[in-house]
């Protein structure tokens, strides 16, 4: 299991020296929530802050957007070259052009899912995609409780991806613990975000390695 840690519970006072040492702490990609206020209540970082976070990350950054103007975003953030640029598909019209436009950059696209979203909504993208993110809470804040339906839902999408494209990736989001890491891996799940988790825990690094199993 691949462990993304969510630099929303970061210190945004200290935000390089945390990013600095979740990457030195193990983890395998470092999660960046963008919000813009309007899709979700929520409003946090656009790319002069996350420009920093690249320059403090050893890591490879996971782009989560919780937007309206996909498109809009994807070009501002592009230029900092992340690994994955995910978007939300009940806020996206034309899902299958800007995964073209993503791909387009030399990044990864990946596609969101809201808890009640199925996943046959994917049926024929999957195969365009490098990943899938489920939220397991409404996006917009970190720190809530999980969401367990994403298990059925993970594993129904497993099913999917074995058929349609064995490469895609299964990322889940929200409320990640060591309570729930093992359900979660038996499901079929390849990565996970954890904020709250990791950043609240008082060894970083031991909480991190308590989600690799
Ligand atoms: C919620 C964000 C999550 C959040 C996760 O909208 O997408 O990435 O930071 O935080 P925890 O792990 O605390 O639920
Ligand atoms: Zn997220």
């Amino acid at each position: 299991m691949k462990v993304a840690p969510s630099i929303l519970s970061a210190d945004f006072g200290n935000l390089a020296r945390d990013v600095a040492e979740i990457c030195e702490s193990g983890c395998d990609l470092v999660h960046v929530d963008v919000m813009d206020g309007h899709f979700v209540p929520n409003l946090t970082i656009g790319p002069v802050v996350v420009s920093a976070v690249a320059k403090a990350a050893t890591k490879p950054l996971d782009i989560h957007l919780m937007v309206e103007n996909n498109t809009f975003f994807v070009d501002l953030f592009a230029p900092l070259k992340p690994e994955y640029i995910s978007f939300h598909i009940e806020e996206e019209k034309h899902p299958h052009r800007l995964i073209q436009k993503i791909r387009s950059y030399g990044i990864k696209p990946s596609i969101v899912l809201n808890p009640n979203t199925i996943p046959e909504e994917l049926e024929y993208i999957l195969g365009d995609l490098d990943m899938v993110l489920l939220m397991s809470v409404n996006p917009g804040f970190g720190g809530q409780s999980f969401i367990d339906t994403v298990i059925p839902k993970a594993m129904k999408l497993d099913e999917m991806r074995k058929r349609l494209n064995p490469k895609c990736l299964i990322e889940v989001d929200g409320g990640v613990s060591d309570q729930n890491i093992k359900a979660l891996k038996d499901a079929g799940v390849d990565v996970v975000v954890a904020g709250s988790y990791v950043f609240k825990h008082k060894d970083r690094a031991q909480a991190i390695k308590s989600l690799q199993i």
